[in-house]
């Protein structure tokens, strides 16, 4: 089996890293991770890449006299690893006009809300604070704007009364595990094309890319 070849770019903890590598153990899982790229020494995701004897590099903002220089040294090392889908996860980087178009349509990003609501940073914070009664996750494909692109698959989850932060992002992170190596999977499959701003997606059902998890 030809495995797309990804690179994950990760900023902290790891935890969607973790779920894809964990996704990528699997012998039938369509894709495998050749690099990951932190942009801080310190993320806790780099160990989990090296405990799986995957790729590391550490690429720092401060290290390039300005913002288009750190995104082409992503770039060139990216396209050095072979990889044909990058997978952002946790990345804390607004990439450039110039990233974003030359990986359109291969570069994804997971984030904790129901895209187009909530962009930004601390958004289940942002959720609670709004009394939504649900909140959810994305994974989406990435356009220079921040938090933007078509939608590829999303899970919903309720926000009960007495939640904060915390007890929400909990419930949103269990789905986001789900839903990430789900959206590689079907892009590894070829399942998954843009037309216009939308994402079609063959041979899976509506259930599937619409995941509602009321109990969890
Ligand atoms: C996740 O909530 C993800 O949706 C957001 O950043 C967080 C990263 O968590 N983009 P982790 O590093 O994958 O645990």
């Amino acid at each position: 089996m030809d495995r797309l070849k990804i690179a994950v770019l990760i900023s902290g903890r790891g935890s969607n890293l973790q779920a894809l590598i964990d996704a990528c153990a699997e012998p039938e899982f369509p894709a495998e991770i050749v690099l990951v790229i932190s942009n801080r020494e310190d993320a806790g995701g780099l160990d989990r890449a090296k405990e799986a004897s995957i790729a590391t590099e550490v690429i720092r903002l401060r290290d390039f006299d300005d913002r288009d220089l750190f995104d082409d040294a992503l770039d060139a090392r990216i396209r050095e690893s072979g990889a044909r889908l990058v997978c952002l996860a946790g990345f804390l980087w607004l990439l450039g006009e110039d990233f974003a178009n030359a990986w359109r349509d291969r570069l994804i990003n997971i984030h904790p809300s129901l895209l187009p609501a909530f962009k930004g940073l601390h958004v289940q914070a942002q959720a609670v604070e709004m009394g939504v009664r649900y909140s959810g996750c994305t994974v989406h494909f990435v356009r220079p704007e921040l938090d933007d692109g078509p939608i590829i698959v999303q899970a919903v989850v309720p926000v009960f009364p007495g939640d904060d932060a915390d007890s929400l992002s909990a419930r949103i992170l269990t789905q986001e595990h789900i839903i990430y190596p789900k959206a590689v999977r079907w892009i590894a499959e070829g399942r998954v094309r843009v037309s216009g701003e939308m994402v079609l997606i063959s041979g899976t059902t509506t259930d599937e890319q619409i995941l509602i998890n009321p109990e969890s």
